[in-house]
């Protein structure tokens, strides 16, 4: 095992932003739960937010959390959780991508009809992640001068790899289109007898001050994400071949785009005991010595990024008492016994 959990948090005491991430119902919820609950026992202030399509928060809590609003979790001081609500965030997107194309063709003398444009802006997957995306910047932005500590649980890998990586392709993006209004603006300029309105015009461009203001965005969101002082991403896991899998793959992408790997956390560690004493069925030795197998490949590729090992409960995880149990593991980093 690497460093475990709470001495790679305890060294790092800027650390405001993280994320959970991994394959679909590893316990990317729980183990957000998990971290959310601890910082919040510890006095300092914390926010845990759903980024996931599908919320789970209200469930794991066992309390009704939704409607996108940032509400405090009953029972526990410290604590409070958002879900976004992603269709509200899309529509405002929407509205707000309706309004810049049409001032722009409008300033741009284009006497097109706009709307077949702002359809095929507007209706395409990458578009809601694009709006997620957005909220995701805006809760940095805004909640982290609020909060001492916010825990994004993220949806499955590829959304929360994309949704990160697309910081960076929005910069290169960004940078390209502003160049060539640049450059068409000074076109204009270059054409244009009066020079004195045009370049009244250009600080008018509605466009260019956009994308400038969009640009300044990303940069501030990228400049945080890539701060491993103060992000990190943790990895979820079971000991099995496909969660492993998606985990290293979902490493190397996420360490491409420059984002901070905090580690791996292992979920539904069975213990040893389960299959000590009598009574102990066939199916449950197998399923203990196929998790050992699985063990001995985590701790051959990732060891040193292993932060703490979470048992498999008896029951699911629902409600305080329970998250308070995946906290208590976090901290111990302990293999449970
Ligand atoms: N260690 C555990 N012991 C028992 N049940 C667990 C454990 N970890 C997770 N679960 C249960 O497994 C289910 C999936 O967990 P969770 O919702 O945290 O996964 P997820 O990775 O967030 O899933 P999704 O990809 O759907 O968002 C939940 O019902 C949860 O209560
Ligand atoms: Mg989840």
């Amino acid at each position: 095992m690497g460093e475990n959990f709470i001495n790679f948090v305890e060294a790092k005491s800027n650390l405001k932003f993280m994320f959970t991430g991994g394959k679909g119902g590893v316990g990317k919820t729980i183990c957000a739960a998990g971290i959310a609950y601890h910082f919040a026992e510890e006095s300092e202030k914390t926010l845990i937010v759903s980024l996931n399509p599908v919320h789970s928060l209200s469930s794991v809590f066992g309390q009704e959390l939704w409607g996108g609003q940032i509400k405090p979790v009953k029972g526990i001081d410290n604590l409070w959780t958002c879900e976004v609500d992603i269709s509200e965030t899309v529509n405002k997107y929407r509205e707000q991508i309706a309004r810049r194309l049409r001032e722009f063709m409008k300033w741009a003398d284009i006497p097109i009809n706009p709307d077949p444009f702002i359809e095929v802006a507007t209706t395409n997957p990458a578009f809601e992640e694009s709006a997620m995306f957005d909220d995701m910047v805006d809760i940095m932005i805004k909640q982290g001068e609020e909060y001492d500590r916010i825990v994004f649980d993220c949806a499955a890998v590829a959304n929360a790899v994309r949704l990160l990586g697309l910081s960076k392709i929005y910069g290169l993006w960004l940078t390209r289109m502003i160049k060539s209004r640049e450059e068409a603006l000074s076109l204009r300029v270059k054409l244009s007898f009066r020079k004195d309105k045009i370049m009244e015009e250009i600080k008018r461009d509605p466009m260019l001050a956009d994308l400038l203001s969009m640009n300044q965005r990303m940069k501030n969101a990228r400049v945080l994400l890539s701060d491993a002082e103060k992000t990190a991403f943790f990895f979820v896991t079971i000991p099995l071949a496909l969660p492993i899998a998606v985990v290293k793959r979902f490493i190397n992408m996420v360490e491409a785009f420059d984002i901070p790997v905090g580690g791996v956390f292992v979920n539904m560690v069975m213990p040893e005991s389960v299959v000590k004493g009598r009574g102990v069925t066939d199916y449950l030795t197998n399923k203990f010595k196929e998790q050992q197998g699985y063990m001995q490949i985590i701790h051959r590729d990732l060891r040193e990024l292993v932060r703490a090992y979470i048992p498999m409960f008896p029951t699911e995880v629902t409600g305080l008492d329970m998250i308070k149990k995946v906290s208590d593991a976090l901290v111990s980093g302990e293999l449970p016994v």
